[in-house]
């Protein structure tokens, strides 16, 4: 599956680690404890690129789905950030078929600024509170 991702060329994940993944990792707990992702909570990740916030979630005891639309940023995923409580799918921030109730929150970080349909990134995302989390 090819998923077009506007002009944010994802294809090398060991470069993304070095220039942006590596910040993004100093970012994750604050940017989580900000959310107010709690422990035990299933939570989807889109545009999770090399999974940095997807570990970070599951280092603080939840379980996650990471999206994203780049076959090889997932590889890099898989091999850099592993965890059993972890899945990463290939899929398109904007035609997400997810049931309602899968997740109990949903982060996001850096990608909604890459998605060529934004409007569908929300709508499809619905950032809102879900299903007791304050935010999203
Ligand atoms: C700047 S990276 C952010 C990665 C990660 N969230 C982080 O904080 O390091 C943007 C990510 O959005 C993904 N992306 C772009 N368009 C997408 C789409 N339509 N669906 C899913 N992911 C997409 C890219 O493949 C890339 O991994």
């Amino acid at each position: 599956m090819s998923v077009p991702t506007h002009w944010f060329v994802a294809s090398d994940p060991d470069v993304y680690e070095k220039f942006m993944a590596r910040w993004s990792a100093r970012l994750a707990d604050p940017f989580l404890t900000f959310a107010g992702i709690q422990t035990g909570q299933r939570v989807l990740d889109v545009g999770c690129g090399t999974g940095t916030i997807t570990l970070a979630l599951a280092e603080r005891g939840c379980s996650v789905v990471g999206i994203d639309a780049s076959a090889s940023y997932l590889e890099g995923a898989r091999r850099r950030r592993s965890h059993a409580a972890i899945t990463y799918e290939l899929g398109d921030a904007q035609n997400l078929a997810y049931p309602s109730g899968s997740f109990d929150a949903c982060v996001s970080t850096l990608a909604i600024d890459v998605v060529p349909e934004p409007k569908k990134f929300l709508i499809t995302h619905e950032l809102q509170p879900i299903s007791g989390a304050d935010r999203a």
